[in-house]
């Protein structure tokens, strides 16, 4: 089944709770616009723990889907305190919908 941006925003209300969408809003989290493809803690402002770009670059939807299985088993001591999207289909809506807010 090919992803779902709808039912990628539904699972974002996970998320809300911690980042925003709008470009360069940073609140709890970094904000989400433009994640897709972007360098790993890259945004201006933000003071991340160091712990994600010691194993990443660029937030390829496969990092991605890597990290949201479970943040802390792909960044140990990473300061994002979510236990994960458990379901597949879950992670692969989510990013669609991060990718679609951009254009
Ligand atoms: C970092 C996604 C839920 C707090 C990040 C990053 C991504 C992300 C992609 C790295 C961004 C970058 O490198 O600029 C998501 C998604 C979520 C979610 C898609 C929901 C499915 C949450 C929640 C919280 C949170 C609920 C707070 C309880 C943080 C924090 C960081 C972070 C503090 C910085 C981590 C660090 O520097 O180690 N998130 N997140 N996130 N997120 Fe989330």
């Amino acid at each position: 089944a090919s992803a779902d941006v709808a039912k990628g925003e539904k699972i974002f209300s996970k998320c809300k709770a911690c980042h925003k969408i709008e470009p360069g809003a940073n609140a709890t989290g970094p904000s989400l616009y433009g994640v897709v493809g972007r360098n790993v803690g890259s945004m201006e402002g933000f003071g991340y723990s160091g712990k994600l770009v010691a194993v990443a670059d660029v937030w390829t939807p496969e990092n991605l889907n890597h990290f949201l299985t479970n943040p802390k088993g792909f960044a140990p001591g990473t300061k994002m305190s979510f236990a994960g999207l458990k379901k597949e289909a879950d992670r692969a809506n989510v990013v669609a919908y991060l990718e679609s807010l951009v254009n």
